[in-house]
């Protein structure tokens, strides 16, 4: 398979890459490196990738980009590329937002809504759609109420997805992914910034009292949820893809501090605006369709997160 990768630089685009290029596939990444975190993380993201015959880099913004240079010959699109993160999508920089989540996904829609050879768009979703919920589990079928700007944006370019499906056929599947992490995971994630503040002896800032929850997913499931979506996903189908690992957030960090090895000093700070007490994924269409079973216990996933961030650290990357 000929596969593009949108975002291919990121945290989890990188991780796919890698993936599809381990499974014999050729991919076509495209990235513009943008500077909603350290660029130089992104450029170490791409470090295994850049060497390998069967892919290509193509540094450029998918709104500017000629697509049409890009997308002979692809057979699956991964578009995973868009500026993330809750809390910053507030103000003046929701502008970015709709360019690179809503503007975007709909430029690339229109590129390929008559493209005859491709056979899934594959678009990566968030929980964020769902908002505050008053039960558990979130299930894919109920109304979507995100409680910021950044889960809006996500689902106008989810709903642009089932749109294009609905009139042209696009064969989109959406893939809503709950809380991600793992190796590289994004320097604005909780852990990430616990992970390097508990490893340098720093305090660990965590927003609210800890009791929120959070459906973990590690991201090598994601990986292997987005393989299972291209090549037998339903188009028109949204999956929501959860870990399984729901837990408090300071219950996790018991783990952390066991897999770091040293205590945490820990200061709760405000909750943020924007942030939802807890998630929790009703994955039964994601088993059913696609296989999911996500197999990466909590503690597994993040001593390799840890042994990430220790790399970092010693290459002079994190600090
Ligand atoms: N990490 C999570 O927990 C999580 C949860 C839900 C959904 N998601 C979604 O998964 C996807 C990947 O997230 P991530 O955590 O890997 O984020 P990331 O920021 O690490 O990766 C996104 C990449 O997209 C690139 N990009 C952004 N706008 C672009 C544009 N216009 N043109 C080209 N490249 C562009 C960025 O430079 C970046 O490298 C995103 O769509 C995000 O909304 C992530």
């Amino acid at each position: 398979m000929k596969a593009l990768v949108t975002g291919c630089a990121g945290f989890i685009g990188s991780h796919l890459s890698e993936r599809l290029l381990e499974a014999g596939h050729r991919v076509v990444g495209v990235d513009a490196l943008t500077d909603y975190y350290d660029p130089r993380i992104k450029r170490r993201n791409l470090t295994a990738l850049l060497p390998h015959r069967n892919f290509r880099f193509v540094r450029a913004d998918l709104n500017r980009v000629d697509l049409a240079r890009l997308l002979p010959g692809i057979q699956v699109i991964f578009h995973q590329a868009a500026q993330p993160g809750v809390r910053a999508s507030w103000g003046k920089t929701f502008e970015i937002y709709v360019d690179q989540n809503i503007r975007a996904t709909q430029r690339l829609l229109e590129a390929v809504k008559r493209m005859k050879h491709l056979k899934k768009f594959i678009f990566a979703g968030s929980s964020s759609v769902y908002g505050r919920v008053t039960s558990l589990p979130m299930r894919e079928s109920q109304r979507c109420a995100p409680h910021s700007p950044y889960g809006v944006t996500k689902l106008a370019a989810e709903n642009l997805c089932g749109l294009y499906h609905a009139n042209y056929g696009v064969p989109a599947v959406s893939l809503r992914y709950f809380t991600v992490y793992g190796p590289r995971q994004r320097p604005d994630m909780a852990f990430h910034r616990f992970i390097l503040a508990g490893l340098a002896g720093r305090p660990i800032r965590i927003f609210g009292d800890g009791r929120q929850s959070r459906d973990f997913t590690y991201v090598s499931d994601i990986v292997s949820a987005n393989l299972a979506a291209a090549a037998r996903g339903r188009p028109g189908m949204i999956y929501n893809l959860g870990g399984g690992s729901r837990i408090l957030l300071k219950d996790a960090l018991k783990i952390l501090e066991g897999r770091i090895g040293r205590r945490l000093r820990i200061v709760h700070e405000k909750k943020a605006a924007g942030d939802v007490d807890r998630t929790g994924a009703d994955t039964r269409l994601a088993r059913r369709d696609l296989g999911f079973r996500p197999g990466t216990p909590l503690a597994r996933g993040l001593s390799a997160q840890i042994a990430w961030h220790r790399q970092m650290v010693r290459e002079g990357i994190l600090e």
